[in-house]
Protein backbone atom coordinates (compact mmCIF):
# COMPACT_ATOMS: atom_id res chain seq x y z
CA UNK A 1 0.00 0.00 0.00
CA UNK A 2 2.82 2.90 0.54
CA UNK A 3 4.36 1.58 -2.11
CA UNK A 4 1.39 2.11 -4.17
CA UNK A 5 0.58 5.85 -2.41
CA UNK A 6 4.55 6.85 -3.12
CA UNK A 7 3.60 5.74 -6.97
CA UNK A 8 0.59 7.51 -6.82
CA UNK A 9 2.13 11.43 -5.80
CA UNK A 10 4.37 10.85 -8.73
CA UNK A 11 1.97 11.05 -10.77
CA UNK A 12 2.31 13.97 -13.02
CA UNK A 13 -1.26 16.44 -12.90
CA UNK A 14 -2.76 17.54 -16.24
CA UNK A 15 -1.40 20.68 -16.62
CA UNK A 16 -3.82 23.60 -16.57
CA UNK A 17 -4.74 25.37 -19.94
CA UNK A 18 -6.15 28.91 -19.45
CA UNK A 19 -7.39 30.14 -22.71
CA UNK A 20 -7.14 34.05 -23.50
CA UNK A 21 -8.72 35.45 -26.73
CA UNK A 22 -7.23 38.50 -27.45
CA UNK A 23 -7.72 40.96 -30.49
CA UNK A 24 -7.05 44.08 -32.39
CA UNK A 25 -9.18 45.37 -34.85
CA UNK A 26 -9.97 42.64 -37.28
CA UNK A 27 -7.08 40.71 -35.72
CA UNK A 28 -8.64 37.95 -33.78
CA UNK A 29 -6.39 35.18 -31.71
CA UNK A 30 -5.98 32.78 -28.90
CA UNK A 31 -3.49 32.87 -26.42
CA UNK A 32 -2.82 30.26 -24.22
CA UNK A 33 -1.49 30.08 -20.51
CA UNK A 34 -0.34 26.63 -19.21
CA UNK A 35 0.44 26.24 -15.82
CA UNK A 36 1.97 23.24 -13.97
CA UNK A 37 -0.29 22.61 -11.27
CA UNK A 38 2.32 21.76 -8.52
CA UNK A 39 4.65 24.72 -8.94
CA UNK A 40 3.01 27.17 -10.57
CA UNK A 41 5.75 27.78 -13.35
CA UNK A 42 4.00 28.34 -16.58
CA UNK A 43 4.56 29.20 -20.40
CA UNK A 44 2.66 31.65 -22.46
CA UNK A 45 1.88 30.24 -26.64
CA UNK A 46 1.69 33.39 -28.95
CA UNK A 47 1.23 36.22 -26.93
CA UNK A 48 -0.13 39.38 -28.74
CA UNK A 49 -2.43 42.76 -28.34
CA UNK A 50 -3.52 42.69 -25.03
CA UNK A 51 -1.17 42.86 -22.35
CA UNK A 52 -3.00 43.58 -19.25
CA UNK A 53 -5.48 40.74 -20.01
CA UNK A 54 -2.66 38.24 -20.38
CA UNK A 55 -0.69 39.92 -17.29
CA UNK A 56 -4.69 39.90 -15.72
CA UNK A 57 -4.16 35.66 -16.75
CA UNK A 58 -0.78 35.15 -15.03
CA UNK A 59 -1.79 36.89 -11.75
CA UNK A 60 -5.59 34.94 -11.49
CA UNK A 61 -3.14 31.77 -11.78
CA UNK A 62 -0.88 32.73 -9.24
CA UNK A 63 1.83 31.53 -11.63
CA UNK A 64 5.37 32.49 -12.51
CA UNK A 65 5.55 33.10 -16.43
CA UNK A 66 8.74 30.99 -16.77
CA UNK A 67 8.60 31.63 -21.14
CA UNK A 68 7.02 31.86 -24.19
CA UNK A 69 6.42 29.67 -26.69
CA UNK A 70 6.19 31.22 -30.30
CA UNK A 71 4.89 28.52 -33.05
CA UNK A 72 5.95 30.61 -35.92
CA UNK A 73 6.97 34.30 -36.80
CA UNK A 74 3.83 35.96 -37.98
CA UNK A 75 3.06 38.90 -36.45
CA UNK A 76 -0.21 38.54 -34.74
CA UNK A 77 1.92 35.36 -32.75
CA UNK A 78 5.06 37.27 -31.85
CA UNK A 79 3.36 40.56 -31.09
CA UNK A 80 3.52 40.81 -27.68
CA UNK A 81 6.69 38.43 -26.98
CA UNK A 82 9.16 40.92 -26.37
CA UNK A 83 7.23 43.11 -24.00
CA UNK A 84 6.50 40.04 -21.81
CA UNK A 85 10.10 38.26 -21.98
CA UNK A 86 11.44 41.75 -20.72
CA UNK A 87 8.80 41.92 -17.66
CA UNK A 88 9.12 38.67 -16.64
CA UNK A 89 12.97 38.06 -17.44
CA UNK A 90 12.47 34.49 -19.24
CA UNK A 91 13.01 32.80 -22.66
CA UNK A 92 11.37 33.23 -26.07
CA UNK A 93 11.26 29.91 -27.77
CA UNK A 94 11.27 29.71 -31.16
CA UNK A 95 12.10 26.74 -34.04
CA UNK A 96 15.85 27.56 -35.56
CA UNK A 97 14.57 26.97 -38.55
CA UNK A 98 11.61 29.78 -38.72
CA UNK A 99 14.50 32.61 -37.26
CA UNK A 100 16.38 31.56 -40.25
CA UNK A 101 13.64 32.88 -42.60
CA UNK A 102 11.83 35.35 -40.29
CA UNK A 103 14.97 37.10 -39.34
CA UNK A 104 13.22 37.31 -36.30
CA UNK A 105 15.66 38.65 -33.32
CA UNK A 106 15.55 38.85 -29.18
CA UNK A 107 17.85 39.26 -26.36
CA UNK A 108 16.02 36.38 -24.89
CA UNK A 109 15.51 34.50 -27.95
CA UNK A 110 16.17 30.61 -27.48
CA UNK A 111 16.68 28.65 -30.90
CA UNK A 112 15.00 25.10 -30.44
CA UNK A 113 15.03 22.03 -32.47
CA UNK A 114 13.86 18.87 -31.62
CA UNK A 115 14.59 18.28 -28.28
CA UNK A 116 12.05 18.45 -25.49
CA UNK A 117 12.85 20.36 -22.40
CA UNK A 118 10.77 20.76 -19.08
CA UNK A 119 9.22 23.75 -16.88
CA UNK A 120 8.66 22.49 -13.67
CA UNK A 121 6.30 19.18 -14.23
CA UNK A 122 5.72 20.61 -17.85
CA UNK A 123 7.17 18.33 -20.33
CA UNK A 124 7.68 20.79 -23.51
CA UNK A 125 7.45 18.51 -27.15
CA UNK A 126 8.13 20.67 -30.03
CA UNK A 127 6.84 19.03 -33.09
CA UNK A 128 8.33 20.50 -36.68
CA UNK A 129 4.97 20.69 -38.78
CA UNK A 130 6.35 23.26 -41.71
CA UNK A 131 3.67 24.59 -44.42
CA UNK A 132 2.36 27.83 -43.14
CA UNK A 133 5.31 29.06 -42.76
CA UNK A 134 8.80 26.78 -43.24
CA UNK A 135 9.70 26.32 -39.54
CA UNK A 136 6.21 26.46 -37.81
CA UNK A 137 6.36 24.05 -34.77
CA UNK A 138 3.49 22.41 -33.03
CA UNK A 139 4.02 22.16 -29.01
CA UNK A 140 2.52 19.38 -27.02
CA UNK A 141 2.06 19.97 -23.32
CA UNK A 142 0.74 16.88 -21.72
CA UNK A 143 -2.71 16.15 -23.37
CA UNK A 144 -2.47 19.13 -25.48
CA UNK A 145 -0.88 20.25 -28.29
CA UNK A 146 -0.86 24.02 -29.25
CA UNK A 147 -0.76 24.28 -33.28
CA UNK A 148 -0.38 27.82 -33.75
CA UNK A 149 -1.40 28.28 -37.74
CA UNK A 150 -0.74 24.83 -38.34
CA UNK A 151 -4.09 23.05 -37.42
CA UNK A 152 -7.24 24.41 -37.00
CA UNK A 153 -10.63 22.97 -35.44
CA UNK A 154 -12.06 23.41 -39.23
CA UNK A 155 -9.22 23.48 -41.33
CA UNK A 156 -5.49 24.06 -41.79
CA UNK A 157 -3.07 27.41 -42.19
CA UNK A 158 -2.51 28.95 -45.70
CA UNK A 159 0.41 27.89 -48.02
CA UNK A 160 1.94 30.25 -50.33
CA UNK A 161 2.84 27.72 -52.87
CA UNK A 162 2.65 23.58 -54.27
CA UNK A 163 5.68 22.89 -52.24
CA UNK A 164 4.63 24.81 -49.34
CA UNK A 165 1.40 22.71 -49.31
CA UNK A 166 3.11 19.13 -49.97
CA UNK A 167 4.92 20.00 -46.37
CA UNK A 168 1.41 20.74 -44.68
CA UNK A 169 0.26 17.47 -46.09
CA UNK A 170 3.38 15.60 -44.54
CA UNK A 171 3.23 18.00 -41.26
CA UNK A 172 -0.65 16.75 -41.15
CA UNK A 173 0.61 13.26 -41.27
CA UNK A 174 2.88 13.46 -38.54
CA UNK A 175 0.04 15.19 -36.25
CA UNK A 176 -2.34 12.11 -37.40
CA UNK A 177 0.28 9.63 -36.66
CA UNK A 178 1.68 11.17 -32.99
CA UNK A 179 -1.45 12.85 -31.73
CA UNK A 180 -3.61 10.62 -29.77
CA UNK A 181 -7.23 10.50 -29.52
CA UNK A 182 -7.80 12.12 -26.56
CA UNK A 183 -5.58 14.84 -27.00
CA UNK A 184 -6.80 18.30 -27.22
CA UNK A 185 -5.97 20.70 -29.90
CA UNK A 186 -5.54 24.40 -29.01
CA UNK A 187 -5.38 26.55 -32.71
CA UNK A 188 -4.09 30.21 -33.01
CA UNK A 189 -7.30 31.00 -34.17
CA UNK A 190 -10.91 30.16 -34.36
CA UNK A 191 -13.13 30.31 -37.19
CA UNK A 192 -16.15 29.15 -35.53
CA UNK A 193 -14.96 25.83 -32.92
CA UNK A 194 -14.24 26.37 -29.53
CA UNK A 195 -10.53 25.29 -28.56
CA UNK A 196 -9.86 22.29 -26.88
CA UNK A 197 -11.94 19.71 -29.16
CA UNK A 198 -10.56 16.38 -29.33
CA UNK A 199 -7.58 15.60 -32.06
CA UNK A 200 -10.41 12.40 -32.58
CA UNK A 201 -12.75 15.48 -33.48
CA UNK A 202 -10.66 16.77 -35.76
CA UNK A 203 -9.64 13.41 -37.37
CA UNK A 204 -13.62 13.08 -37.83
CA UNK A 205 -14.66 16.59 -38.95
CA UNK A 206 -11.50 18.44 -40.49
CA UNK A 207 -11.72 17.98 -44.17
CA UNK A 208 -8.13 18.15 -44.12
CA UNK A 209 -7.41 15.52 -42.68
CA UNK A 210 -8.97 13.16 -44.74
CA UNK A 211 -6.73 13.41 -47.66
CA UNK A 212 -4.36 10.60 -48.73
CA UNK A 213 -2.26 12.12 -51.63
CA UNK A 214 -0.29 14.88 -51.49
CA UNK A 215 -0.93 16.25 -55.13
CA UNK A 216 -5.18 16.18 -54.21
CA UNK A 217 -4.03 17.75 -50.75
CA UNK A 218 -2.08 20.69 -52.75
CA UNK A 219 -4.70 21.61 -55.32
CA UNK A 220 -7.36 21.65 -52.41
CA UNK A 221 -5.56 23.95 -50.27
CA UNK A 222 -4.75 25.99 -53.28
CA UNK A 223 -8.31 26.21 -54.42
CA UNK A 224 -9.31 29.42 -56.10
CA UNK A 225 -11.97 31.48 -54.87
CA UNK A 226 -10.73 31.28 -51.45
CA UNK A 227 -12.12 35.12 -49.89
CA UNK A 228 -11.60 35.32 -46.11
CA UNK A 229 -15.60 34.69 -45.56
CA UNK A 230 -15.14 31.98 -46.84
CA UNK A 231 -11.64 29.89 -46.18
CA UNK A 232 -14.25 27.43 -44.18
CA UNK A 233 -17.17 26.99 -46.11
CA UNK A 234 -16.87 23.75 -48.21
CA UNK A 235 -19.94 23.72 -50.17
FE1 LIG B 1 0.42 32.77 -39.49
Amino acid sequence: MIGQAVEASREVMAPQVVVLDVCYRTMKNYNYLVVDRASREAVIVDPAWELDKIEGAIAAAQAHLAGILLTHSHYDHVHLSKALAERHDCPIWMSKLEVAVSGFSAPQLVEIEQSPWSVGELRIEPIPTPGHTPGSTCFRIGGNLFTGDVLFAEGCGLCPDVPAAHQMFASLETLKARIGPDTRVFPGHSYGQPPGRLMSELRRDNIYLQFTNPDSFAAFRLRRGQDRARLFDFR
